[in-house]
């Protein structure tokens, strides 16, 4: 029998689960293949005693609709920068990629569900021999070589509905509702939302605001008697002359932690003559969690049967994709590339400044 190992890696994202199972299911149908699924991306292999379980029917049995993942997800385990916490308390990082090259070499195939920093993680094993597949994950959208990534319309759905029960309540009091969603460098799912739930003012990290521009519409708002007005704004979103707001990630994380920019926000309006009411939402990881819209399940269902064919064909060393509107895969150097942010040139952009959306440039 030949055995195939799955891992999830990075931030969690609804559709992970349906990707898994349609990995085991396509693996299944061989009936010459093994599964084993390893927990916490690459902890439960480099973990002593390992960590990896075998992915029988019982265990991936209807998981598609769950958010999460049964795998479990960290995004402090990348081998190649492996944080080890010292005596002191301080963290160093490791170079642990040859022990898990050679741990690994019992598997015939991996299945590497992650985003860019776990596609590049991949691309790295690849060279050093190791039989590996990637499948892109995200809900921030942020993939050049895929179209789409699955999360994305599940946080954008998310998104909107919060972004709803704010407007009615922006309408009854009069006021200015900031609400911020997540994306990292990418503004697509502030951009998405604004544009679904019918916003005043999109902010996002592409597009740097003026903010005494954007105290202009509001106040042009409500000079017209409509005395609310709603804001999405990204996490990475920044004003023309300032910077992101973020904080240190935690010990051993890669990644500075973005958050706070509607309370930023707020008091840029205030201090630049602003006088509505403004209350902040922070919708954080509610965006990542619960069940994933059905798009979302049919993407990561098609990926996972398209990277196990991929495997079962020994095609390694590439990603699956989405691209026009069919299912397909990129090199490594290609899945990794370049980032997908919003192009203030794109028609999304100028279709929302036609519907009236401003963006503070
Ligand atoms: O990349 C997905 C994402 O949800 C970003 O939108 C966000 O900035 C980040 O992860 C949050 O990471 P954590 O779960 O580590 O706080």
């Amino acid at each position: 029998m030949k055995k195939v190992l799955v891992l999830t890696g990075g931030g969690d994202c609804p559709g992970l689960n349906a990707v898994i199972r349609a990995v085991a299911k396509r693996a299944r149908k061989e009936k010459t293949w093994e599964i084993y699924g390893s927990i916490e991306a690459f902890n439960g292999v480099l973990n002593e005693p390992q960590e990896i379980v075998r992915l029988t029917s019982s265990r991936t049995k209807g998981i598609h609709v769950k958010g999460g993942t049964i795998l479990k997800t960290t995004n402090k385990s990348n081998p190649i920068k492996f944080p080890v916490t010292q005596k002191d308390g301080t963290v160093k990082f490791e170079d642990r990629s040859d022990e898990l090259v050679k741990r690994l070499k019992g598997f015939d195939a991996v299945i590497n569900i992650g985003g860019d920093g776990s596609q590049k993680i991949s691309k790295v094993l690849f060279d050093k021999g190791i039989p590996i597949i990637g499948v892109p994950k995200t809900i921030d959208n942020d993939l050049s070589a895929t179209d789409m990534t699955f999360g994305f319309q599940t946080a954008v759905q998310i998104a909107s509905d919060a972004f709803d029960k704010l407007v009615t309540t922006a309408e009854s009091h009069h006021r200015v509702m900031i609400m911020e969603v997540m994306g990292r460098d990418a503004g697509w799912i502030a951009l998405h939302t604004a544009i679904a739930g019918g916003a005043e003012i999109c902010l996002i990290p592409e597009i740097p605001y003026d903010i005494n521009k954007l105290v202009k519409k509001i106040e042009s708002r409500y000079k017209k008697g409509r005395g609310f007005v709603n804001i999405v704004i990204a996490e990475g979103a920044k004003p023309k002359e300032g910077s992101v707001t973020s904080s240190a990630g935690e010990k051993g994380s890669e990644h500075v932690r973005l958050g706070g920019v509607a309370y930023q926000l707020s008091k840029q309006l205030k201090d630049a003559g602003c006088r509505a009411e403004i209350r902040e939402t922070v919708l954080g990881h509610v965006q990542r969690g619960g069940t994933p819209v059905a798009f979302d399940r049919i993407l990561a269902s098609l990926f996972g049967v398209k990277a196990m064919e991929l495997a079962i064909n020994g095609e390694f060393g590439k990603m699956v994709a989405y691209k026009n509107n069919s299912i397909t895969y990129v090199s490594f150097e290609e899945a990794t590339r370049q980032q997908n942010v919003v192009k203030k040139s794109s028609y999304l952009v100028q279709a929302a400044k036609g519907l009236g959306i401003t963006f503070g440039d």
